[in-house]
């Protein structure tokens, strides 16, 4: 008997100093981190349920009598009681709403428990009778909290709500069936399974928290995914319809663009780029002429050769190109292959002279495609190369060493695989 004693004393101070842990813990979630927490009304019930736990768990150490409950020891129950029908409601509102039409009997047997609270104070809590009926109240009550909490772990299959379920069916029964009895295993049982469904549940909050904040983190980034594919959409469109502006100002280079992109990414994948580098290849490659747009249209379209002021004046628009696009964030990327894909390995291209490693992959690849098309379809001052004679000048580039050789076997290599072979 004295072993069960110091058990129950035990378990009480530890049930007091634990459930004031998880209250404390719980209240201050709730005021450091609200904007966080996605399930603020669960914490609010747990810092609830766990202090009227601990309150209640600790009164029996402090009172002589520990079978016969003081006033202030049902005072605690009742608190106890509305703090864990409270907390199988908002489970049940949230699981299965349907099952949250029980919370008026829930409700019933709480005002049903009033009377025998009424009585107990009346008769300073000593009148067995209403000891009695106080316990079986509240066993029955906890019985209804029980066969919720039942059916919401049962379809959530959440194992926390499984043994939240298990330990409150283990304190119906306890109270029902026996608290008004002098029996000491049934407190430590009660107390027990109190402790045992107080960890549980603030678990369960915890993991819920969780849980429910990187579904909203999932939702966040899914949002920001949606806008961001609506405005490439609308930076393709805007790509799209300013290449088909640069082709139709050079009424020689019409589909140029288009095709030069088409090469390019085929280019790009047999060189092993990233989806990300062949994107941007495409989109750079479709307005590598942009700055064309700022050319003189006689210039573009002057049959026979073009004079040295005319040609400097050509030359500008891979500048020019490159900074009509640098304001737009979603082109930066870009703007690299428009301002260098005529540059040369030798440094003799345009604009910035630059030599070997200083241009870019991306500008290289550009540079085989476009210089292919151009010399393959008909300009003003000259008629179509065949794809022998285009690849024929290119060769010589670059033995020469103004066009990267090993790109260029790689795009031969491609030709053939696509069938272009005059
Ligand atoms: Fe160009
Ligand atoms: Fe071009």
């Amino acid at each position: 008997m004295l072993v069960i004693a110091t058990a129950y004393e035990f378990l009480s101070l530890f049930t007091f100093v634990l459930g004031i842990s998880i209250a404390v813990l719980a209240a201050l979630r709730l005021w450091a981190q609200a904007s966080l927490l996605r399930n603020l009304a669960e914490h609010l019930y747990i810092a609830f349920l766990a202090l009227t736990v601990s309150l209640w768990s600790f009164l029996p150490i402090l009172s002589n009598d520990r079978v016969i409950h003081p006033q202030w020891q049902w005072l605690l129950l009742l608190a106890m009681v509305l703090s864990i029908s409270w907390y199988t409601i908002y489970v049940c509102n949230r699981i299965i709403p349907l099952l949250a039409k029980y919370r008026h009997v829930l409700w019933a047997g709480v005002l049903l428990l009033l009377i025998p609270f009424v009585g107990l104070l009346v008769t300073a809590g000593g009148d067995p009778v209403w000891t009695l009926t106080a316990s079986l109240v509240v066993g029955l009550i906890w019985g209804v909290d029980a066969f919720l909490m039942i059916t919401a772990a049962y379809r959530l299959k959440d194992k926390l709500y499984i043994l939240a379920a298990g330990f409150m069916v283990s304190l119906a029964i306890s109270y029902a069936g026996g608290l008004w009895l002098t029996s000491s295993y049934l407190h430590l049982i009660t107390l027990g399974s109190l402790l045992c469904y107080v960890i549980i549940v603030s678990l369960a909050a915890l993991d819920n928290a969780y849980l429910r904040s990187m579904h909203y983190m999932n939702q966040k980034v899914e949002e920001v995914r949606q806008e961001l594919a609506a405005q490439t959409e609308n930076i393709e469109d805007v790509v799209i319809s300013l290449a088909r502006t640069i082709d139709a100002k050079d009424k020689y280079t019409e589909g140029h663009t288009e095709r030069v992109s088409q090469y390019a990414v085929f280019l790009g994948e047999r060189l092993g780029l990233s989806d990300r580098s062949l994107e941007t290849l495409r989109i750079g490659a479709l307005i590598h002429d942009l700055g064309k747009i700022g050319i003189d249209l006689n210039i573009l379209n002057k049959p026979g050769k073009l004079t040295e002021e005319e040609f400097a004046q050509i030359q500008l628009h891979p500048a020019l190109g490159q900074q009509i696009c640098s304001p737009l964030k979603a082109l930066q990327e870009v703007g690299d292959i428009i301002r260098h894909h005529h540059e040369k390995l030798d440094g003799s291209g345009y604009p910035d002279g630059l030599q070997g490693d200083q241009i870019s992959l991306n500008a290289r690849i550009v540079a085989i495609a476009d210089i292919f098309d151009a010399l393959t379809t008909e300009r003003s001052y000259r008629a179509a190369l065949s794809v022998d004679e285009a690849l024929d000048i290119m060769r010589e580039e670059a033995a020469q060493g103004k066009l990267d050789s090993s790109i260029l076997y790689e795009f031969e290599a491609l030709l053939l695989d696509l069938g272009v072979t005059s």
